[in-house]
């Protein structure tokens, strides 16, 4: 997670801003099982300095959070069986979350579905946080980049990621683009 760790170091932390005294809290919607827990634990602690730090990941697939609650249970950090779709309904969640993250986001899957995950996302982003994607396929996060500024988020930055790893299908590599949010007005 080296590549993603600076990724989000280069991206994401210079756009950040968590008071010296308040905790970081970041939510990671369709986190899966969540293999990056440890390395935004990690970057939430540098960028909170008080090192008090919240991770929350949800995902609709309960084996994905079974095996997210047993491998991380050292990390602060929670796993939830969620509908992203339905975050509304959920308000003991709150909505100052300094970073949301869709690491990987599947639009291709389902346009409309993703629109209305994105839309709960930016919902639950604090006035002065951000919602950031990641993306495997070129076509795709372009795709992605188009559905969030037409749900009325700004677009901060949006890079490719000269370390991606490819993968065996075609035009697919890990964490190949990432961009970065914040919610307008
Ligand atoms: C491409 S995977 C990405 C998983 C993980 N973020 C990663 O980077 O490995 C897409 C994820 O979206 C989740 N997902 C799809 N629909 C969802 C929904 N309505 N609510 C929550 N998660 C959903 C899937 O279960 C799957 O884990």
């Amino acid at each position: 997670m080296q590549v993603l760790k600076g990724l989000l170091q280069e991206t994401v932390a210079p756009h950040l801003h968590v008071p010296s005294t308040e905790e970081m809290r970041i939510l990671n919607l369709a986190c899966g099982q969540c293999d990056e827990a440890a390395t935004l634990v990690d970057f939430a602690k540098a960028q909170s300095k008080s090192e008090q730090v919240r991770l929350i990941g949800a995902d609709i697939r309960i084996r994905e959070i079974l095996q997210a609650r047993e491998r991380h249970s050292h990390l602060p950090a929670e796993f939830l069986l969620e509908d992203a779709t339905k975050l509304k309904s959920h308000k003991e969640l709150g909505e100052d979350f300094n970073m949301v993250l869709l690491r990987h986001q599947n639009f291709w899957h389902g346009p409309e579905l993703w629109k209305k995950i994105f839309e709960q996302g930016l919902e639950k982003v604090s006035d002065d946080g951000l919602l950031v994607i990641t993306s495997y396929f070129d076509k795709e996060h372009q795709l992605a980049l188009d559905a969030l500024q037409g749900l009325g988020a700004e677009l901060i930055t949006t890079q490719s990621n000269p370390l991606s790893r490819k993968l065996i299908s075609p035009g697919k590599s890990v964490d190949k683009h990432i961009a970065v949010f914040r919610r307008k007005g």
